[in-house]
């Protein structure tokens, strides 16, 4: 288990610290409090390519191998980041051309982080020079355990620039997709409002425009924007791989929301590490789903420093954040949480951001361990430094373990990227919600879950929800048959199957390409404006605790085969069939044609854990988040209680609290964002 912190020897030497005489003076003392808080990995060097070579071809890595000398006398291993996300000035004054242009054609200006474009030549061979350079000089330091290339890569729009230079690769990725004009015109339908082309140079990118792009055209856009991203991290990976074969390679990723498809990403690097910032606001559910996604992301070839499974959260908020309106504090016990909700998630590094919140530049607010003045009489640092001293008792039990999941939720990033067009049926549809709804009942029902993409390996799964896949490719639907065929029990929803992977509407009826495995037809879709609601009446087996409602959008549906088990209560599609089963092969596909409230979800997971054989972790009062790793050796649980009072809980037999080292046994009162890690079953 690694227990770590996001460095940043370059702001704390002489003036900001240390002496004239000893500039680097303070370095002593942070490695000091750190190994008093248990630090065992460090992270450093991300934006410092202009230190590190401060003009053209004048390297001075000495200072970064001082820092690294002083980590590992004190027992510390670093990450080093590659710092290709911050070019330095005399780069961008040289060559003006690799800097990015926006929607409108303007030229971004240098004086920040991340000016540049992806699709430049000329960045890709000054990266590749500068990376070559860092794992030259650095690379085999004794402390050097991982890099982080780059950072935050896709997170902010101008990677996905609009200049000659990428125009020229996005005609190239075009022409290497349809190979012929033809073949380009019709797959895009580039007929409608007249767009066909006669050249590839004719293609447009989709800059701003007076009306809405071709969607088919703007989908490939996003795809090649991915793939660049894609293939410059491959570009620095095998150059590191090359120098120092001995330490894996990661990128800081985010959940699902960074501009280029995570699973790509994910299968070019070793592991998956990620940023993590729930606020004080985040609601338990959401701040799990996102580590849920985040594990998700590889689950084979998984190469970390220390051979465990899982990912690593290599910037983990250790205060308020500031960029937000208001950024509050983050309450006493809430980063400790916070913290036991990644490691019972499967997270085995943790890496806080910042070590100290640094005087000067634009993260100046940001929380750190330590403030500003850098004394070790702090709340967080104590609060962190308890969590060091627990990792450290925590770690060898944790060895081994990881989390397993029966259940998943389907997930593209074609499907989100094509979801996010304009022109949609209804602009208050939100696949993020609706994931959300579904996995708040797997979350609040405990069990556990994770994401999978439509035309991964379904086959070890027993229940699989596949939440609006409006985009289905024919290949995608086919994994979806499959599976139930061979006995899965798939939930689908409305918006699927809307359009296949070009961008066309199928001509067989909808959902395309699924209508046999459901047993059912889409004949009509009413999406109903904010505030208006249909009702859903159950029949049969399945068993609901309230009235439902049905909002959002509701599916006309021709049952051809299906059992029926809610209709809809009002309107002119009355008693006809909300939500369905059909037995397809040796499983069930169940559709469910509208949106409900929370609710129901929490009535159809539970539902479908009887049709599926599964079973909940613990039963524990619904406002504690239970969690499980696993080994064959042991179940290690995690009991978490989000609440700020506290909360009693039963054990009906002695229970070994792992934290505490004490045996639990009749009522146990959980303070409020207290955390139990117990090896043993309650009931
Ligand atoms: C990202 C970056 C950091 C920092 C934080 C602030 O995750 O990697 O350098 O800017 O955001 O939230």
């Amino acid at each position: 288990m690694y227990f770590g912190v996001d460095y940043h020897p370059e702001h704390w030497t002489y003036p900001y610290a240390g002496t004239k005489e000893n500039p680097e003076a303070r370095w002593e003392r942070d490695v000091e409090l750190m190994v008093r808080a248990n630090v065992n990995a460090v992270r450093m060097g991300e934006f410092a390519w202009g230190l590190y070579e401060p003009e053209e071809g004048k390297y001075d890595f000495a200072w970064m191998r001082r820092a690294m000398d002083l980590m590992h006398k004190n027992g510390i291993k670093v990450v080093l980041g590659t710092p290709t996300a911050a070019p330095p000035l005399w780069l961008t004054r040289k060559h003006p051309e690799i800097l990015p242009r926006d929607q409108n054609g303007d030229l971004l200006h240098p004086g920040t982080r991340h000016a540049y474009c992806l699709n430049s030549d000329l960045y890709w061979n000054f990266s590749q020079k500068i990376v070559t350079s860092t794992a030259k000089a650095l690379g085999d330091h004794p402390s050097l355990i991982a890099w982080q290339i780059h950072n935050g890569i896709g997170g902010i729009h101008n990677e996905m620039s609009f200049n000659e230079e990428t125009e020229k690769d996005w005609h190239g990725w075009l022409k290497q997709k349809y190979e012929t004009i033809g073949n380009l015109n019709d797959c895009m339908g580039s007929r409608f409002w007249g767009q066909t082309v006669t050249d590839w140079s004719e293609v447009p990118m989709p800059m701003r425009s007076p009306e809405s792009h071709n969607p088919a055209l703007v989908l490939d856009w996003m795809r090649f924007s991915s793939d660049t991203i894609v293939a410059y991290i491959k570009m620095q990976t095998d150059v590191l791989h090359e120098i120092t074969p001995n330490a894996p390679v990661t990128t800081n990723l985010r959940p699902l929301t960074r501009n280029f498809d995570h699973f790509d990403v994910a299968d070019v690097i070793d592991f998956v590490s990620v940023d993590n910032n729930p606020t004080i606001e985040s609601r338990t559910a959401e701040a799990a789903c996102e580590i849920d996604m985040m594990r998700s992301l590889k689950k084979d070839d998984i190469k970390t420093p220390n051979g465990e499974e899982g990912f690593w959260v290599i910037e983990q908020k250790a205060g308020q954040v500031n960029w937000e309106d208001v950024n509050a504090l983050v309450r006493p016990g809430v980063v400790r949480l916070f913290h036991y909700q990644l490691v019972s998630r499967g997270a085995n590094g943790v890496f806080y951001f910042f070590w100290r919140q640094p005087r000067f530049g634009s993260e100046k607010f940001y929380g750190g361990v330590l403030s500003h003045h850098g004394r070790a009489d702090n709340r967080v640092y104590e609060e962190v430094s308890r969590i060091g001293e627990e990792m450290q008792r925590l770690g060898p039990m944790l060895k081994g373990t990881k989390v397993v999941s029966e259940c998943a939720i389907l997930y593209s990033h074609d499907n989100d990227w094509t979801l996010q067009l304009p022109m949609q049926p209804t602009r208050l549809f939100n696949l993020r919600k609706h994931i959300q709804l579904f996995h708040s009942a797997f979350h609040d029902r405990n069990l556990p879950v994770e994401f999978a993409r439509p035309i991964d390996d379904l086959s070890k799964y027993k229940l699989i929800v596949a939440p609006s896949l409006h985009q289905l490719s024919v290949g995608e639907a086919d994994r979806l048959k499959l599976y139930v065929q061979n006995g899965g029990t798939l939930i689908g929803t409305f918006n699927t199957g809307m359009v296949d992977e070009h961008h066309i509407v199928p001509d067989t009826g909808m959902p395309g390409n699924l209508t046999d495995l459901f047993g059912l037809e889409v004949e009509e879709f009413d999406p109903l404006p904010q505030g208006q609601e249909n009702h859903l009446n159950f029949k049969g087996s399945f068993h609901v605790s309230n009235l439902h409602p049905a909002r959002l959008w509701c599916d006309v549906i021709k049952p051809n085969g299906c059992e029926t088990l809610a209709v809809y209560a009002k309107d002119f599609y009355a008693g006809k069939p909300a939500i369905t089963m059909n037995e397809y092969g040796l499983g069930k596909a169940i559709y469910v044609g509208t949106q409900s409230s929370q609710e129901f979800y929490y009535d159809l997971i539970t539902w479908a854990r009887g049709v599926c054989n599964l079973f909940p972790l613990l039963k524990v009062p619904d406002t504690v988040e239970v969690s499980m790793r696993s080994s064959e050796e042991r179940n290690i649980y995690f009991l978490l209680n989000h609440q700020n009072s506290p909360v009693r809980l039963q054990f009906y037999k002695p229970t070994h609290d792992f934290l505490s080292g004490e045996t639990i046994t009749g009522k146990y009162d959980l303070p409020p964002h207290g955390v139990l890690v117990v090896d043993e079953k309650i009931r």
